[in-house]
């Protein structure tokens, strides 16, 4: 299929890309370069032996999207495009609506005017509620709690009322748990901008001695150790997932929505520990409290994706932390 892969440049979107691409799909990468850079393209363009059409675009220049996906004859967008801080959403809630709601917004209209009508769509496990205990079923409660997740969620409202008043679309939205890990040639991987806020970036700060120690938000929760607990999975098990997601497409129209998780968590300290092992390095900690607005626990029931599209994900935590030690070391001043 001729495919566009919104945010193409960027951590995810760039093993997408490529497993598009090993798998015969033509991709056009649309990205804005805001949070990545023309180099992973080319990286992906060496690891698949041939290059995928890159245009540096914001999402919502309709004018310049429309003649992409014409000239291109797009069949299919996979949208990865957008800004997914939850902190920087709370101080900048409008950039995060303007990017992610009103962005999807102008690629859809587009879309339906050019007659595309498949959609995959960058969900997040942030879209459930507080209201449940994990593990969650794409049935559970929903309740985003942050501008972020309110965005994601607003599209995934927009995705199901779009379905019900044409039939003939068909969408995924995946809601993916924590991703990690890198490709395993290490050519590819995420490159966080500034500070990261999120564990595994962070410690990776840390063996490489940008940071000092880690800061565990909190010890005192009701999990085996008293950290947070998380479904971590893999990019390349996200990459796949995305492929089985199309292949779904074709035979089921209408909105569909899968977890991409594993159906295991992990605590922070047992992430500590595996990148330890893996690294052969010992990584200091000290405690901190609680992270406002983090959860206990949040892992997925992952077993729709399995039943409907035959997809789960295989790889284990020691292998998110040795790809991504891999990627780290490959790359020390990132790109
Ligand atoms: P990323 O920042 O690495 O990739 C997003 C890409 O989109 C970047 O290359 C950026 O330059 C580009 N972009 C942003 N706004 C754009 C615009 N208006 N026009 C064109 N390009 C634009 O992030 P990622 O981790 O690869 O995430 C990809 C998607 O998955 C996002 O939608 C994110 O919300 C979602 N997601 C990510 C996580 C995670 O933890 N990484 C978890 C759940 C969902
Ligand atoms: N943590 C630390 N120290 C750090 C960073 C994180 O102890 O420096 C802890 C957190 O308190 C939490 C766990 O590590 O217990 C994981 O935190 P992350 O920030 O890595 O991930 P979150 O689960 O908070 O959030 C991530 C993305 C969200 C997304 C969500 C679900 O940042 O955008 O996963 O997909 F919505």
């Amino acid at each position: 299929m001729r495919i566009a892969v919104t945010g193409g440049a960027g951590y995810i979107g760039s093993h997408v890309a490529l497993e598009l691409m090993q798998a015969e799909h033509d991709v056009v990468i649309v990205d804005n370069l805001s949070n990545s850079s023309e180099v992973s393209v080319q990286r992906v363009a060496d690891l698949a032996g041939h290059a995928p059409a890159f245009y540096q675009t914001d999402i919502r220049d309709v004018q310049e999207i429309r003649r992409i996906f014409s000239y291109h004859s797009i069949e299919a967008v996979l949208h990865f495009a957008g800004l997914k801080a939850v902190g920087e959403s709370v101080s900048e809630p409008l950039a995060y609506y303007d990017n992610n709601v009103n962005g999807s917004l102008q690629l859809l209209q587009v879309m339906r005017e050019l007659g595309i009508r498949q959609f995959i769509f960058s969900s997040s496990a942030t879209v459930y509620g507080q209201q449940e205990q994990p593990p969650f079923a794409e049935h559970a409660a929903l309740g985003p709690t942050n501008p972020y997740g309110h965005s994601k969620r607003m599209v995934e409202q927009l995705l199901e009322d779009l379905c019900v008043s044409d039939p003939s679309w068909r969408v995924a939205a995946l809601r993916y748990f924590n991703p990690a890990g890198a490709h395993p040639s290490g050519l590819i991987g995420e490159v966080p901008r500034g500070v990261p806020n999120n564990l595994m970036p962070y410690v990776l700060g840390v063996l490489t001695g940008r940071y000092e120690q880690l800061r565990v938000f909190g010890q005192d929760y009701p999990t085996p150790d008293g950290t947070g607990v998380r479904d971590y999975i893999h990019v390349m098990d996200l990459a796949s997932g995305h492929v089985a997601a199309l292949d779904y497409l074709q035979q089921h129209a209408g909105f569909n929505v899968f977890n991409l998780g594993t159906g295991c968590g992990y605590s922070v300290l047992q992430v500590v520990e595996t990148f330890e092992q893996v690294s052969g390095h010992g990584i200091p900690y000290t405690v901190l409290p609680r992270r406002p607005g983090d959860v206990a626990e949040s892992f997925a029931v992952a077993d729709k994706a399995w039943k409907s599209m035959s997809w789960r994900a295989e790889r284990t935590l020691q292998s998110m932390c040795q790809d991504a030690w891999n990627f780290a070391q490959r790359n020390p001043e990132a790109y």
